[in-house]
């Protein structure tokens, strides 16, 4: 087994471990990745303060997430194309989660299906939707989820049109599953990977195929899906979603206090402040220096959550500090599923909660639930001095 200190360790072995097309489909933002790189780094420009002489006994990192219970609030963010990073790769982070005590959210866009992860897990996931122009499709995936007996649909908003990575255009993953000749000599030395593949029949986008009209193999998959994301997605059919739901709704993908009011009107349970961890908007503040605000606006009136960026405890720790009530992190655990499957994204959440306890027992804290902007030196400059913001 190796030795895991940290998430960049993981990272490393999920690189070595995993074809290069999928490493690469994780591991890229869109565009100049100016967004991407920016969401750690502007993480790195908080700083913690520290305090002793405290009883730092008991600590709790246990809060809640929609009222959920959580281990600590860092739920699984929904992450397509997972079952390529390992076979059976959603169902083996859905139990690693659950059996953590922290909520997995499975992707529209996943290999395993709905049907799949509930049948290997016992305590309800959430599900994340993406609004497709077929309707009906829609509906359908909204039932699916309901009989799965998920507890919250997670709804993205920020992907009506997708932002473009250049990796994966290279890497012939964009338009069709097309690797290229260098990629399929590289598909041939991850033999572990491959014989894992070949051991599983969960291949292919198993909520979409089969279930969508006209989609019965990979490539009419890729059309459909690239046709389908709704451009038209508006608040409206926001609203109209959520009735027919009927249940707990999160809305990802908010960067804009003004959305956040919106999303506030229409009655979500909670928002994620989210730039897709910098794979759509490429240009688009990053997501923590957005939070503040978004906290100003709408904190005390809807449950905020908060991603993009996340690479460990310490982080957690400054977005809950920020105001928000729960994370998610998503390349984070992806990290750890490709270097080493369940135990792998079991290890990626216990790097990121003793990261998160020791962090919290150094500023002085005891309780996850205790913790605000006091603990933490935010730079003067942080929210921007723009000359022409947004009002
Ligand atoms: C490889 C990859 C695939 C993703 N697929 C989806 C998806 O299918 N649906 C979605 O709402 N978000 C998706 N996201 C965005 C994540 O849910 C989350 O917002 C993002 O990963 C957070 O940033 P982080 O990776 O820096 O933690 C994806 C992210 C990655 C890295």
């Amino acid at each position: 087994m190796p030795v895991i200190a940290c998430i960049d360790d993981l990272k490393r072995l999920h690189k070595r471990r995993t074809p290069k097309m999928f490493y690469d489909y994780c591991d890229s933002g869109s565009y100049t990745e100016q967004t991407y790189r920016e969401n750690t780094s502007d993480f790195d420009r908080i700083r913690l303060r520290q305090r002793v002489a405290v009883d730092m006994s008991d600590r709790t990192t246990e809060s809640t997430m929609i009222g959920e219970t959580v281990a600590m609030p860092v739920a699984l963010a929904p992450v397509g194309l997972t079952g390529m990073q390992r076979a059976d790769g959603e169902i083996k982070a859905a139990r690693a989660a659950e059996r953590f005590g922290v909520p997995f959210t499975l992707s529209t866009m996943s290999i395993c299906s709905i049907e799949d992860v509930a049948k290997f897990t016992t305590r309800p996931f959430w599900f994340q939707l993406y609004v497709m122009t077929d309707e009906e499709f829609v509906d359908n995936l909204i039932e699916r989820a309901r009989a799965a007996g998920c507890s919250a649909l997670v709804l993205t908003l920020d992907l009506q049109i997708l932002g473009q990575r250049h990796k994966d255009v290279r890497n012939g993953l964009s338009v069709r599953m097309a690797p290229t000749a260098r990629n399929l000599v590289d598909l041939a030395t991850k033999w572990n990977w491959g014989i894992e593949m070949l051991s599983t029949h969960r291949r292919t986008f198993r909520n979409i195929v089969g279930h969508a009209r006209n989609v019965n193999n990979v490539s009419s998959l890729i059309q459909w899906s690239n046709e389908n994301f709704d451009p038209k997605l508006d608040w409206d059919k926001v609203r109209r979603i959520k009735e027919k739901w009927g249940g707990k709704l999160i809305l990802k993908g908010i960067l804009d206090p003004e959305d956040a009011r919106r999303a506030l009107d229409v009655g979500a349970d909670a928002i994620v402040v989210s730039n897709h961890g910098g794979r759509q908007q490429d240009g688009a503040l990053s997501s923590i220096r957005m939070l503040p605000q978004i906290v100003r606006a709408v904190g005390d009136q809807i449950e905020v959550h908060f991603d993009s960026g996340i690479r460990t405890g310490q982080d957690v720790l400054k977005a809950l500090a920020m105001g928000a009530k729960g994370t998610f992190i998503g390349r984070a655990y992806v990290h750890g599923l490709g270097a080493m499957g369940q135990p792998g994204v079991t290890k990626a959440l216990e790097v990121i909660r003793k990261e998160l306890d020791v962090s919290m027992a150094l500023c002085g804290r005891r309780d996850v639930k205790t913790l605000s902007r006091d603990v933490l030196y935010v730079p003067a400059d942080f929210e921007g001095e723009w000359s022409d913001a947004p009002a």
